[in-house]
C-alpha cells in the first residue's frame, strides 16, 4: 500500500493533526509514504488559470513551469493507494495551504467533469483518511467549514471512500478528545 501524506498545520512544532497522521500510518503499514507539504504551494492567479487552460503544445516557458506544477500535485494522488490529510480547523475553516493544495488538484478535464448527469470526478479507486483537529469547533456542526468541506471537494474529484479521524474541541476536554481519536485509529 503507498500513501500519500498531505500535511497542511501552520505550527512548527506541537501539531495534533500531524500526530494524528503519524499514528495513523503507523497503524497502516504502508509500504511507502510520500509527504507532500501544503504549506508554500503557491496560491491559483490569472497566471495559473492561463497556464491550465492553454493546450499544453502551445504553453510558454512560463506556463509549463505553472502547469507542471500543478500536474505534479496531481500524479501524487494517482501514484497513492491512501491519501492521509491533516485537516487542522483555522478559523473554522481548512488551512490556506491545503486550500491551495485543493485549488491546485482541482482541474476541470483533468480531476473532475462536467457530464449530461452533472459533474464527475475523475480521480477513481483512491481511499482518503482525514486527521482532523480543533479546539473548540464541532467537526460537521454548523460552523465547520473543515471537516465537511473536505468531504465534499473530496468527492468533487472521486475520492468517496473516507474515513476520518477527529481529535474536536480539544480546548474543552483534550484528554478525552484525544482518546477518541487514538480509538478512531485503532478501528481503521
Ligand atoms: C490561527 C488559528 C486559528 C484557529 N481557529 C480555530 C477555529 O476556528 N476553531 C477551532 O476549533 N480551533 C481553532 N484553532 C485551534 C486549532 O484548530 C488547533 O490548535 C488544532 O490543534 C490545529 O491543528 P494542528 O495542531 O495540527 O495545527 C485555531 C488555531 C490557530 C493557530
Amino acid at each position: 500500500m503507498k500513501i500519500l501524506r498531505v500535511d497542511s498545520s501552520i505550527k512548527p512544532e506541537g501539531s495534533v493533526s500531524k500526530q494524528l497522521s503519524d499514528e495513523i500510518i503507523t497503524k497502516l503499514a504502508p509500504s511507502e509514504v510520500v509527504v507532500r507539504e501544503t504549506n508554500g504551494i503557491a496560491p491559483i492567479d490569472a497566471n495559473w488559470l492561463g497556464a491550465v487552460f492553454t493546450p499544453e503544445d502551445q504553453r510558454n516557458a512560463q506556463q509549463i513551469e505553472i502547469a507542471n506544477a500543478s500536474d505534479q500535485l496531481i500524479a501524487e494522488i494517482n501514484e497513492a493507494d491512501v491519501l492521509v490529510i491533516g485537516v487542522p480547523v483555522y478559523n473554522f475553516n481548512i488551512a490556506a495551504g491545503l486550500k491551495n493544495w485543493i485549488d491546485q488538484i482541482a482541474r476541470v478535464g483533468v480531476t473532475f467533469r462536467y457530464s449530461e448527469a452533472g459533474p464527475e470526478g475523475l480521480i477513481k479507486g483512491k481511499k482518503a483518511i482525514l486527521a482532523f483537529s480543533s479546539d473548540g469547533t464541532a467537526a460537521n456542526s454548523d460552523i465547520d467549514f473543515a471537516h465537511r468541506y473536505m468531504l465534499h471537494i473530496l468527492g468533487f474529484i472521486g475520492i468517496t471512500d473516507v474515513k476520518s479521524v477527529i481529535a474536536q474541541q480539544m480546548a474543552f476536554d483534550r484528554d478525552t478528545a484525544l482518546k477518541a481519536a487514538q480509538e478512531q485509529i485503532a478501528s481503521l
